[in-house]
């Protein structure tokens, strides 16, 4: 039987600002493994954070975090939540990615972070809706004004 589906979302740091020459390269590497590995999500860099989350069978996204948190690229990692889902919110993206406006990705963490402590507390290990869909529809909102079917910005 397959593991359950899981999903992980983090927050991070970089040391200095990322190029874009280095994030296309971590983002290559990562879209060609995570579609050998069945992983999929979405990655925002603010210059200065990431905010990452990986959905994929439970055990694939534990080996694959832990290779994450001890990437010497990022530093303060910080699990927002982690917990099992029905269904993908990134269903087929292998690592969407995107580059979003200073300010925003702490707002987002803390929502994050909020809605699993309160699905922890109500003895749940899945929150009502999940990071993942809250993550997506945010985003969908915020960066493509709602409405608008994403395009494939994530595997340009
Ligand atoms: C912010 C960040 C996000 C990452 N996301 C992924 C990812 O989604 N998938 C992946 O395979 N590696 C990702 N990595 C890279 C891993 O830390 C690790 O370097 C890589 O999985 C090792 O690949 P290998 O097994 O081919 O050596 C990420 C690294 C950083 C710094």
């Amino acid at each position: 039987m397959a593991d359950v589906l899981t999903e992980l979302v983090y927050s991070s740091r970089t040391p200095e600002p990322m190029t874009d020459a280095q994030v296309q390269a971590l983002l290559e590497h990562s879209r060609e493994k995570n579609t050998r590995e069945g992983v999929t999500g979405l990655l925002c860099y603010d210059g200065k954070s990431f905010l990452q989350i990986i959905e994929g069978e439970s055990g694939t996204i534990l080996e694959l975090f832990h290779l994450i948190r001890n990437d010497p690229r990022h530093t303060d990692i910080e699990i927002l939540h982690d917990g099992e889902v029905e269904q993908r919110a990134f269903d087929s993206w292998k690592m969407a990615y995107e580059n979003v406006p200073s300010g925003m990705l702490p707002s987002l963490a803390r929502s994050i972070a909020r809605a699993s402590l309160t699905a922890a507390m109500a003895g749940k290990t899945e929150m009502d809706i999940s990071a993942g869909r809250r993550i997506f529809d945010l985003f969908m909102d915020e960066i493509y004004g709602g409405g608008e079917e994403p395009r494939e910005l994530a595997d340009a």
